[in-house]
């Protein structure tokens, strides 16, 4: 039968060796929080109940994670131990039937084929208890899992209240545990303190729980983050593991190492990314995109065969077959259409570019709506900004501007425009007009005084 399943994840702790004013669990890895890469490591197993148990920071820790689709909090005001911690989610979970998972919020390296697997252990043996285990060189620090041959365990001691024999044993306890609710509910209230730390914990409900099993997990995927070097080797793990699945889906990654992706970034196949390139966030890159090398895409969806070379593309859209940079900057909710070209020290802000609109060099775009086929003249301006609010600059289709043109905002030019270079543009201008603001150029023949002509 498939019972419901709830996870508990135990992130009420501050994470002192982090030397941080950020609780530990909203450190990020490859993108996401610790307590969101944690939670993705059950996307195999729907559990239908999430609860992270917060204490220190718990305002900030609830506020950073209040986008995560159904997350609940319980809080643990005290830290007295991961029993207590657990303890603190039998109010949340009245009533409930079936499986708790308890997971540690700083080990985010769990894969969800591994949760899968512990779960089916579970189920499958009609286990009170199920740990996930590792079998460690040095254990030193990890509470010691005692267990028979066939992997039943008997009981879980801490490193410091391990004798001396105890501490020879090298299988370890990760802190995931598999329970059955009603099974841990016989348990879990009756905790006593009475250990080296005297705090209530976890792993002393086993010796009561029967049958608990172990289940042995790469010592990879079970490692913690205590402090920044631990988070930097995790990183590392991750960037492997992201990079790894898109070169097997058909992604080229010129020198990988220099490449980093966020683990919420999306890359289609046929897609060439050149090196010290860095992809972040909620960015979509489509089929066919050549980007890089030294590029920054943030929270962006780029079209289909569009180039991007040495640009930083936040929180925007290009379309198909975009020619972007080198050295652009498309920012603030930016819309490039088809066909465009943004091209050397184009800044594009808060704007809408029509199809086929070229801006190539020089240029800062902000606030503005440009129609199809637009040329933006070299060093073209739109004036946005009066020092207190912006404003909007719309011009129409085909429209030319000249080289180094300022269009004052809020200002309106129609289509089929030609703006005379060096113009600064302050009124509203009909359509297939040219237009030009610009001094008579005048000519002053043998101006030079005597004094400065050669002898
Ligand atoms: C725990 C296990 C140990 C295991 C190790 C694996 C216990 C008693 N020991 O030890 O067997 O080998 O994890 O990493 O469970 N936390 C709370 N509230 C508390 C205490 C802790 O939320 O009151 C959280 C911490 O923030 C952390 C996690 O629980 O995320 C583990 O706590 P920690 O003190 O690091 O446990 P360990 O001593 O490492
Ligand atoms: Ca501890």
């Amino acid at each position: 039968m498939a019972s419901s399943l709830a996870i508990a994840i135990l992130a009420a702790g501050k994470g002192t060796r982090m030397r941080s004013s950020l609780p530990k669990v909203l450190h990020r890895l490859s993108g996401r929080t610790l307590v969101e890469n944690v939670i993705a490591s059950t996307a195999l197993v729907n559990p239908t109940r999430k609860i992270a148990i917060v204490g220190y920071a718990a305002d900030q820790v609830k506020e950073t994670l209040a986008t995560i689709p159904d997350l609940e909090f319980a809080l643990q005001a005290e830290q007295l131990g991961t029993g207590h911690a657990v303890q603190q989610v039998m109010p949340v979970l009245e009533g409930f039937k079936g499986n708790l998972l308890v997971l540690n919020g700083d080990v985010p390296l769990l894969k969800p084929e591994t949760i899968e697997q512990m779960l089916n252990t579970h189920n499958e043996n009609g286990n009170a208890a199920t740990i996930l285990t590792a079998q460690m060189a040095d254990p030193t620090g990890y509470g010691r899992v005692f267990c028979d041959d066939n992997l039943i365990v008997t009981e879980i001691v801490e490193h410091r209240d391990c004798t001396e024999a105890q501490r020879a044993n090298t299988r370890i306890n990760a802190g995931i545990y598999c329970f059955n609710w009603d099974a841990l509910m016989t348990i879990l209230p009756h905790l006593k303190a009475d250990n080296d730390q005297q705090e209530y914990y976890l792993t002393d409900v086993i010796k009561d729980l029967s049958p608990v099993m172990a289940m042995d997990a790469p010592t990879s995927e079970i490692a913690g983050i205590n402090n920044r070097k631990q988070l930097a080797e995790a990183e590392a793990v991750m960037q492997k593991r992201i990079k790894d699945e898109l070169l097997l889906s058909g992604v080229t990654l010129i020198n990988p190492e220099s490449i980093t992706i966020d683990a919420t970034v999306t890359v289609e196949p046929d897609v060439v990314i050149e090196p010290q390139t860095n992809l972040r966030g909620t960015t979509i890159i489509s089929a066919g995109c050549h980007i890089g090398p030294g590029s920054l895409i943030e929270n962006s969806k780029i079209g289909p065969h569009t180039k991007a070379v040495h640009s930083v593309i936040s929180d925007s859209e290009v379309a198909e077959n975009g020619r972007i940079g080198p050295f652009a900057h498309i920012r603030g909710k930016a819309s490039v259409g088809n066909d465009c070209r943004i091209g050397n020290f184009v800044e594009v802000k808060k704007s809408t570019i029509g199809n086929g609109t070229n801006a190539a060099h020089l240029s800062y775009l902000g606030d503005a709506e440009l129609g199809e086929k637009v040329n933006v003249g070299a060093g073209t301006i739109t004036v946005n900004y009066d020092g207190k609010n912006k404003h909007k600059t719309v011009v129409g289709d085909r429209t030319k501007t000249g080289a180094n043109s300022c269009l004052v905002a809020p200002i309106i030019i129609a289509e089929d425009v030609t703006i005379g270079a060096g113009s600064v543009i302050t009124k509203d201008v009909d359509a297939d007009c040219l237009v030009f603001t610009r001094s008579p150029q005048k000519s002053i023949p043998g101006w030079k005084p005597k004094y400065l002509r050669e002898a």
